[in-house]
């Protein structure tokens, strides 16, 4: 007899906090997971209609709004971070940033960027609270507004240009960690 589900079993009971851990791991990385790919398919049909410079509205409207239909019907705080943000409001805090650091050298050291996740329960404002996040790989769809000048168009450029003076978001390569995506709820 496997013995193995029952003793999983008694170990929950035992300690029902690190089951509530367990189901929060599970419900972020569904929301995590299935996030971006809708973005992404979003994104592909605009550029398809109206070219990258037509898209650039749904990473800066569509995103935002997808995430807080989500954040809404979940209870997760959501958003997108990044060592070197595009918008001012994606700079990471400090449980953030030390994770990309990390999510890069993970890379670095040969994983695979898909792959790459964090989490850990914090105590924030004498509240125990569950964190996670995820990297965002680039792919080569995400060069046309990430990419070296080489990959964006000229109406890409400009357009970035007027709507982030400031953006640090650009000169990245297939496959490298654009940034990641991140939720918090306590637990
Ligand atoms: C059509 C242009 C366009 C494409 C293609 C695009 N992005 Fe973006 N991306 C933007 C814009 C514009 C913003 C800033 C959005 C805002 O103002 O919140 C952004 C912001 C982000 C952010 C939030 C952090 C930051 O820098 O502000 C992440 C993460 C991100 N993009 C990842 C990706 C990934 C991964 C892909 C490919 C799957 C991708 N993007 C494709 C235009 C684009």
């Amino acid at each position: 007899m496997n013995l193995k589900p029952l003793l999983f079993t008694a170990v929950l009971a035992a300690f029902p906090a690190f089951a509530d851990e367990g189901s929060r791991l599970d419900d972020a990385r569904q929301v995590a997971n299935s996030l971006p790919p809708k973005l992404l398919q979003v994104l592909i049909e605009e550029i398809g209609k109206g070219g990258p410079e037509n898209a650039i509205s749904v990473c800066r409207e569509r995103a935002p709004l997808m995430a807080k239909a989500v954040s809404e019907k979940t209870g997760w705080a959501i958003r997108r971070v990044s060592l070197r943000a595009r918008n001012a409001k994606a700079v990471p805090d400090a449980w953030e940033k030390a994770g990309l650091e990390e999510f890069d050298q993970r890379l670095a050291a040969g994983a695979a960027a898909a792959g790459i996740e964090k989490f850990e329960v914090v105590a924030e404002g004498g509240q125990s609270v569950f964190r996670y996040m995820k990297a965002l790989p680039t792919q080569d769809v995400c060069l046309v507004c990430h990419g070296t000048p080489a990959r964006m168009t000229p109406a890409v450029t400009t357009k970035l240009r007027e709507l982030y003076p400031d953006d640090k978001a650009t000169g990245y390569e297939a496959d490298q960690i654009r940034g990641a995506i991140s939720l918090k709820r306590p637990l």
